[in-house]
């Protein structure tokens, strides 16, 4: 076999053949399984599509470009485990479009800050870091609490959001708007859908402490609160690799 390689190392056309040859199956061996496999992602108990009000405050979040200093992804390393919690499974991201894994952390890693904090904790901070971390760099942004809320396209932006895979029903789009007002109404309770459409866990309060007005700030909380808790960590366990040797 070795007197061939000689044929190889002296003439590139043949060396441009070889190497197209072994590429491409490179190639096939990772591609080609992607036409068949029904998903790559497998579904988690717990995982369900942001609420209205959530998807909106996930929208103030990609508009201000929090995930210009901040990621959402825990990498399986144990400092990170340490510190963040439960490394990011890829279920907890499949609903986002786009995602905000991030590439750059400035301020600390946000995939499970949900339940971390009260909310008048992330209105003070966001309002004005230094008042609750005297060292903080980040910016403040306390506009956010005098903003209405402008959510006249959210039907049509859950609409869009089904187009690309997320799996929200008619249901859900019809009661779009009635969804996202009765989230910030701790006295709709049973008289409002909410639960039904998106699960008992569903948070519904007023988020930024201003129940005269609903802000973006009470969307951006109620995103922040969402964030990294709608998979049950007790009872989640990940097939070990290991296991299946
Ligand atoms: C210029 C970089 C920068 C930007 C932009 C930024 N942050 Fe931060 N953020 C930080 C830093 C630094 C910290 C750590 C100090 C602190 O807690 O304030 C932090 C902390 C936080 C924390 C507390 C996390 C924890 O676990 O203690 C939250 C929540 C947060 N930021 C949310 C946001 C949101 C929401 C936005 C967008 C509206 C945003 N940040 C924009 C830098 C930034």
């Amino acid at each position: 076999m070795w007197k061939h390689h000689a044929r190889f190392e002296r003439h590139s056309l043949w060396l441009i053949i070889g190497i197209i040859i072994t590429v491409s199956i490179g190639g096939l061996v990772e591609i080609s399984p992607l036409f068949y496999l029904e998903s790559t992602i497998e579904n988690v108990k717990g995982v369900r599509p942001y609420t209205p009000l959530e998807q909106a405050g996930r929208n103030i979040y990609v508009r201000e470009g929090c995930y210009v200093c901040h990621s959402q992804m825990i990498r399986p390393l144990r400092d990170e485990v340490e510190r963040y919690g439960h490394y990011s499974l890829a279920a907890e991201s499949m609903y986002d479009h786009p995602f905000q894994w991030g590439s750059k952390r400035t301020g600390p890693d946000l995939a499970r800050v949900g339940g971390k904090y009260s909310d008048s904790w992330h209105v003070d901070h966001l309002t004005n870091p230094r008042s609750v971390v005297p060292e903080s760099n980040m910016p403040p942004y306390a506009f956010l609490a005098k903003r209405e809320l402008d959510y006249r396209a959210i039907e049509k932006h859950l609409a869009s959001l089904r187009g690309v895979g997320v799996p929200y029903t008619d249901a859900q789009l019809k009661n779009a708007r009635e969804d996202l007002e009765t989230q910030v109404d701790a006295f709709a309770g049973e008289r409002s859908g909410l639960k039904t459409r998106y699960g008992a866990k569903v948070t519904q309060r007023d988020f930024d402490g201003n129940p005269e007005m609903l802000t973006e700030m009470d969307a951006l909380v109620a995103y922040l609160q969402v964030l990294g808790t709608m998979v049950d960590f007790k009872t989640y366990k990940a097939t070990d690799p290991e296991n299946l040797r």
